[in-house]
């Protein structure tokens, strides 16, 4: 192994376990390790298993996977209907009066909507979207809040085989405008506006900003959300609630190849121009329904589900439409942010609807962290009997909060490793079987290869190293849209035969997986490769730490310089040479911060993750580019302000 990776240290002291409790294993999906096996010993075998037994085909396959690296196609003269399984089943099951979603808007009024509700609505909007021209094979673009017609949307679409693309309602215009235009969407659906932080943001301005810039959009179809003023351009705009009453009611799920396009995605990559990520029908649908049923040990006569993920992104698209759909889940959707009216939102509506499942993202929780304990006190949160997190590394100590203060030191927790590109869950504890370790994701699930390896590709069994997937798997991308050069060298051309993740990773004694962030966030200081997320999970572990960003700036000495950004706990204050120390203490004087500065807030995506690249060139004093994926511009300026302010510490 080269002497980069052999630097790659972190969280080796990290050594609490946790079995599942036995209550939980006796009504476990799984509690040993036969799914494991039967996955080790005949890939393709387990995964046709799962799609038959998970999913209704209209046409069974008989040819499970085509692989001919780095293209899979599966189940391929197999044919399906996403939106048939995700509703029709359940509602002909006789199932239809049971709760899909408990929705709950951010000021406060509720829908419930049962499989029977949303079955109708759905198939009056792929009437709609018929009448609009829309046809198989071609992209709707979808800019919503958090409300139930982002579901229904999204459904109808694949009822009739269009294509949908989902941005993020917090994106701007021009990233809209990126994206309608690199699908060459036909129809935008958005809304007047949707509710955040006690205010109602208006989205179809954006959207008409973002129109202006493109060539391909026809219709415009608005939701009636916010009730803000918007201006309504004739012929091209059309009122969603006038169209949905024209509408006939019954439109027949119609077959779809198992290879069907089934939706875009945009992610963003090391250049500028964002990729449009392809997931299909009948692989992606087994995925996501599989690790639903398994990974969150979904029980559909009992559980409540909640997702805190937004619908623009994957983990909104697969665990709170298609995994859980699938799966006939009851879930809770949430509009709004998690302080309005006040810092115990979150744990308000747990009590309120008896979740039992919650999945959210570190960055979260550390939040929640920073609040105080007595935010989740004031509720009952006794329903819950799993907790999962999503989206960053977990450090060991956002973990141990979680399990304590909202799993009530009773619930497993499933931390859960995978990306836009891989469709689903990859690696993750079954939470009725694998003992955990606070801060790992543990084990690839049954169905899944996933192997570390050093700079030249070889396999590296124990120690740092990049994270590979091995073997396709059903849900995996399919390409990105317009640009398969690009996605054979960003995902497969670093090392051979394999699928390079871009994160990195590290191998315990026990073989546990550490997931230690993306390896861009890799720091390089005097030749030793120190990760971000180690040294932030070592200023987090401090008492008074609520938070921590670290970026390695270039520095002329040292090739990088660790700085790091901290958030201190309500109330507590600390000496930035205490926080040194306790760096030193916790890895090696090697992964002193060279500088620490204090700020209340962090520069956040609007999706919630920590902006490091911003940080850096904070760090290095560069004029910052776009910023309009930021969740809160004014934190920029004040780190700016503060970084040209003080004096590094040396
Ligand atoms: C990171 C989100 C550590 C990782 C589903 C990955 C994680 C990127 C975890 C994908 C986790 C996601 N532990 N890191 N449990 N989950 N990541 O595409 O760096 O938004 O490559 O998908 O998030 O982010 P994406």
């Amino acid at each position: 192994m080269s002497d980069n990776l052999q630097a790659i240290e972190a969280l080796s002291y990290e050594q609490r376990k946790f079995s599942p409790p036995p209550t939980f294993v006796q009504s476990a999906h799984v509690s040993d390790m036969s799914l494991y096996d039967e996955a080790a010993a005949d890939h393709e075998g387990f995964w046709a298993r799962q799609a038959r037994e998970l999913l209704d085909w209209s046409v069974p396959f008989t040819q499970v996977c085509e692989w001919d690296l780095p293209y899979s196609e599966w189940f391929a003269d197999g044919k399906l209907n996403v939106s048939f399984n995700c509703l029709d089943r359940h509602v002909l099951a006789g199932r239809g009066d049971k709760v899909a979603f408990y929705w709950e808007g951010e000021p406060g009024d509720s829908r419930v909507v049962t499989y029977s509700d949303l079955l109708d609505e759905v198939q009056k909007f792929a009437n709609v979207l018929k009448s609009l021209g829309v046809a198989k094979g071609d992209r709707v673009n979808i800019y919503l809040p958090m409300i139930p017609e982002a579901a229904v949307a999204m459904l109808a679409c694949a009822r009739i085989g269009a294509a949908h693309s989902v941005v993020f309602g917090g994106f701007s215009s021009q990233a809209l405008a990126d994206r309608i235009n690199d699908a060459e969407a036909k129809v935008l659906i958005t809304a007047d506006g949707g509710w955040r932080r006690g205010e109602v943001f208006p989205l179809k301005n954006q959207a008409d900003d973002a129109v202006k810039l493109t060539t391909t959009i026809e219709h415009v179809v608005v939701v009636k959300r916010g009730n803000n003023d918007i201006a309504m351009q004739s012929g091209r705009d059309h009122w969603y609630h006038e169209l949905m009453a024209k509408a006939d009611d019954v439109c027949v799920a119609e077959p779809m190849d198992a290879e069907q396009l089934l939706f875009l995605l945009y992610t963003s990559g090391t250049t500028g121009k964002p990729k449009g990520i392809m997931h299909t029908t009948g692989g992606y649908l087994t995925h996501v329904t599989y690790t639903f049923k398994y990974v969150f040990d979904h029980h559909p006569e009992t559980d409540i589900f909640w997702c805190t993920a937004d619908v623009g992104w994957i983990t909104g698209h697969s665990y709170i439409v298609y995994g859980p759909l699938a799966n006939g889940a009851t879930q809770v959707m949430y509009e709004g942010v998690p302080n309005f009216p006040a810092n115990d939102r979150m744990w308000s509506i747990i009590e309120k609807y008896k979740a039992t499942i919650f999945y959210t993202a570190p960055t979260a929780i550390r939040t929640f962290m920073k609040w105080g304990t007595q935010e989740p006190a004031k509720h009952d949160l006794s329903s819950l009997r799993l907790i999962g997190s999503v989206g960053e590394p977990i450090n060991p100590e956002a973990w141990m909060w979680y399990q304590e203060n909202i799993g009530g030191g009773k619930c497993p927790i499933i931390d859960t490793w995978w990306q836009t590109e891989t469709g689903g869950i990859m690696i993750s504890p079954l939470p009725g079987v694998t003992v955990t370790k606070p801060g790992s994701a543990t084990f690839p699930v049954p169905g899944v290869g996933a192997e570390l390896v050093d700079e030249e590709g070889n396999h590296v069994s124990k120690g740092g190293g990049y994270l590979t997937l091995t073997k396709p798997w059903p849900g995996m991308l399919r390409g990105i849209w317009g640009d398969q050069k690009r996605y054979r060298e960003t995902y497969w051309s670093r090392f051979a035969g394999r699928y390079f993740a871009g994160d990195g990773a590290k191998l315990d004694d026990d073989g546990y997986l550490w997931l230690l962030g993306r390896v861009d966030d890799v720091m390089n200081v005097s030749g030793h490769r120190i990760s971000t997320t180690e040294v932030e999970s070592a200023l987090v572990s401090h008492p008074s730490v609520a938070e921590a960003a670290v970026v390695g700036a270039n520095d002329a000495m040292t090739g990088q310089a660790i700085i790091a950004y901290v958030t201190l706990r309500g109330g507590l204050e600390v000496n930035e040479q205490v926080l040194r120390e306790h760096v030193a203490t916790e890895i090696g004087s090697i992964a002193k911060p060279k500088a620490i500065y204090f700020t209340p807030d962090l520069p956040k995506t609007r999706s919630g993750k920590i902006m490091r690249r911003l940080l850096r060139d904070v760090a290095e004093g560069r004029n910052l580019g776009d910023t309009s994926t930021l969740a809160d511009v004014s934190v920029v300026s004040e780190l700016q302000r503060r970084a040209a302010e003080t004096p590094s510490e040396d």
